[in-house]
Order: structure tokens, then C-alpha cells, then sequence
């Protein structure tokens, strides 16, 4: 597939208005994607779980304007208007126009809630753009129905559906185009996947074992202010970083080691190849100019109370980091009774107010309305 393959035919025959409701969860990389080219192309391959409990819930409502010279559209958050939002969504839009020519026919209004606090840290972006791009999606297919008359087309058109969803929501912000699918999907092109691509993400096509079947992830919230580096700054930095073509080596080597793991099982292995990660973009980001710590004392409390843990009671714990202070707890679902005792007991206390969210492997998108 090319970026060419995702452009359609004029539609002449367009829904007047409607509505549409999409939810779409979280991911959290294994493999991390830090460093893009023009045009959101991944510098390295990356690989994540998707997550069941965090979600954005998006409804996009569209009507037909006159006024075709520039996008209008309205943005809420939890009910009230969020015009912080604007500029990344006409950036978006901007980006996407090429390939959905009806933005600007309507007027949209994006509601839009999280089933995790906005004001945790956690970035809703992937969420946040993955259904917002789902939306547009059923938007177009509706209208290619209309235009062309073919019943079919749904069929016909399940995987260009996906395919193309997290081809958009990767143009809206990256690690989004992970988000329309469960539950281990890679984004990149690699060597050893078959089907691997940098302008969309695809099903993990290979053996998982079932040690990672229901993979849990407790999220323990260490800081839940605002990022003190955006992922477009942190990108950035890795143009001319000294260690950069080294790192996006390395993340083609460490997904051809999980590949492996994946098959066998290994669950001491995949715990060494997920935490050097996490603490990889962490250095990448301690070596850029200017350079940043965004680990918070606490976040080195709870790495080195897991490490403790797991070498006292030889249970598969692990930690992984997104770029922020707030720590990703990885175990096996076979396990989660006497790790979750010691998360309660022992880590939740490092946690902002001591709050935590518990998350798990999951399945990935979900369409609850159309209406039109
Ligand atoms: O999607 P972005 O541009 O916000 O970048 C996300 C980068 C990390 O979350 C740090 C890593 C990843 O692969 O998700």
C-alpha cells in the first residue's frame, strides 16, 4: 500500500447530516516510537499493547454548510468547549484533507470524554485521535454507499476500513494509528513482519504464546500534571542526537527478539527487553539538547521496589514508561493476585494522591452509534 491507495474517487452523493459515536482505547508501546521523519514516518518500528480500560468516546456530529473555503468545527471536552483542542484538529484536518475530500463540506461538532482523567498524565492523543479518526471513517464509508450503491461495500471494505483509520489517525499523532485494533500491533516496517508498514499499523501476524494472553498493566499515576515535553518537541530532538541511529537500530533488534519471545514464552526476556526500552527513550531524552529528566523520584522508587520484588519472589513484574513520570506495571495475568497485593501495599503510596488505574491487554475499537 501507498499513500496514493488511500485516496477515493469523488463521492457525488454525500450525507447532508448526522452523527456518529466511536470509542477507541489507549496503547502502550514495548518497542517505542521516538523519532519521526517528514510526513509522521517512524524513524523505527514499534510494537504495543493495546489497553482495554483507558478510552476516548467520541461522538462527530456533521452538517452541510455553504461556505466550503475552511474547516469549521466545535470541540468539547466532558461538555465543555475546549478551544485548546483547535489547533492540533486543523493541523489534523489539514493533514488529512488530501484523503477525505468532504472536511470541508460540514460543520463539525467533536464531543469527546475519556474513561481515564484528562488531568492523569496519561496522553489521551492516541485515544483521543484513533476515534476521532474512526468517525471520519464511517463518514466516508456512508458517503461511498450513498455515491456508488454497494451493499457490499462493507464487506469489501473492513480491512481498507482499518487500514486506512489508523493510516489517518497516524497523521494526527503516531503512536494513534496503534489504537483501532487489540491487542499487540506493530507500526513500522520490519525486516521479520510480513505486512509491516510506516503508514499504518497492523495486527501482530505471528504466534503469541498464552503467557501473554490478558497481559495486565497497572498504571500508577506519579505525576498527573501536564507533559513537560510535548512528543512533537521529544520527536524533534532526536534529529542530529548523537545516539540516534544506534537507538533506531536497536528497536529493529529488540522486535526481532520479542518476536521470538512472543512465540516461546519467555517471560524473563521479554521483562529485559521492556525495561531497557522504557529506560532508552528516557535516555534519549537525558542525552538530547536540551536534554530532560522526566522521571520524578518517585518513578525511581517504584522502578527499584519492582526490581527488589521481582528478585525476592521470582514473579514476572515489570515496569514500562511512556514519556512522562507515570509508570506502566506489567504482569501476567497467571500472577496478578500476589503481584496486585504488593501494588496496593507497597507502590500505590508513590502515587499522586494515590491514584492508579488498572489496565489490561484488550480488543481495541468499538462503533456505538450512526445515525443520519
Ligand atoms: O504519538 P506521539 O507523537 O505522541 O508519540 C508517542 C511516543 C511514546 O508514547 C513515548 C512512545 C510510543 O511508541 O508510544
Amino acid at each position: 500500500m501507498t499513500e496514493k491507495d488511500f485516496i477515493l474517487l469523488p463521492y457525488p452523493n454525500t450525507l447532508e447530516e448526522g452523527s456518529v459515536t466511536w470509542e477507541s482505547p489507549s496503547n502502550i508501546a514495548l518497542v517505542k516510537y521516538w523519532g519521526k521523519k517528514k510526513g509522521q514516518i517512524p524513524e523505527n518500528p514499534s510494537i504495543s499493547f493495546t489497553l482495554s480500560n483507558c478510552k476516548t468516546i467520541t461522538t462527530l456530529s456533521f452538517s452541510k454548510k455553504e461556505n466550503t473555503t475552511k474547516f469549521e468545527f466545535d470541540v468539547y471536552l466532558d461538555g465543555e468547549k475546549k478551544d485548546a483542542f483547535k489547533p492540533k484538529i486543523q493541523t489534523f484536518f489539514k493533514r488529512i484533507e488530501l484523503y477525505l475530500p468532504f472536511l470541508r463540506d460540514y460543520h463539525f461538532v467533536i464531543e469527546t470524554s475519556n474513561t481515564f482523567p484528562h488531568s492523569s498524565g496519561i496522553a489521551s492523543s492516541a485515544s483521543g485521535m484513533s476515534a476521532l479518526a474512526l468517525c471520519l471513517m464511517e463518514i466516508e464509508k456512508e458517503n461511498i454507499m450513498r455515491s456508488f450503491n454497494l451493499q457490499e461495500i462493507e464487506d469489501l471494505d473492513k480491512n481498507y476500513f482499518k487500514q486506512k483509520a489508523s493510516f489517518l489517525a497516524r497523521l494526527g499523532s503516531g503512536s494513534a494509528c496503534r489504537s483501532i485494533e487489540g491487542d499487540l500491533i506493530v507500526w513500522g516496517k520490519h525486516k521479520e513482519i510480513k505486512g509491516s508498514s510506516d503508514l499504518f499499523g497492523i495486527k501482530y501476524p505471528y504466534q503469541v504464546h498464552d503467557n501473554f494472553k490478558n497481559y495486565q498493566d497497572t498504571i500508577l499515576l506519579v505525576d498527573k500534571g501536564e507533559k513537560q515535553v510535548s512528543s512533537t518537541i521529544g520527536h524533534d530532538l532526536m534529529h542530529n542526537h548523537p545516539f540516534a541511529d544506534k537507538r533506531f537500530m536497536q528497536a529493529h533488534d529488540n522486535i526481532s527478539k520479542l518476536i521470538a519471545i512472543f512465540k516461546s514464552g519467555d517471560l524473563i526476556e521479554f521483562i529485559k527487553t521492556v525495561e531497557s526500552e522504557a529506560l532508552t527513550l528516557h535516555a534519549m531524552m537525558m542525552t538530547s539538547m536540551p536534554y530532560f529528566v522526566l522521571m520524578k523520584p518517585n518513578t525511581l522508587e517504584i522502578i527499584n521496589k519492582i526490581w527488589q520484588f521481582r528478585q525476592n519472589t521470582g514473579l514476572h513484574i515489570c515496569f514500562t514508561l511512556d514519556a512522562g513520570a507515570n509508570v506502566h506495571v506489567l504482569y501476567p495475568e497467571s500472577e496478578s493476585g500476589k503481584i496486585f497485593e504488593f501494588i496496593k501495599n507497597e507502590l500505590v503510596a508513590y502515587c499522586e494522591n494515590g491514584h492508579y488505574i488498572c489496565d489490561r491487554i484488550g480488543f481495541g475499537a468499538n462503533q456505538l452509534t450512526m445515525n443520519n
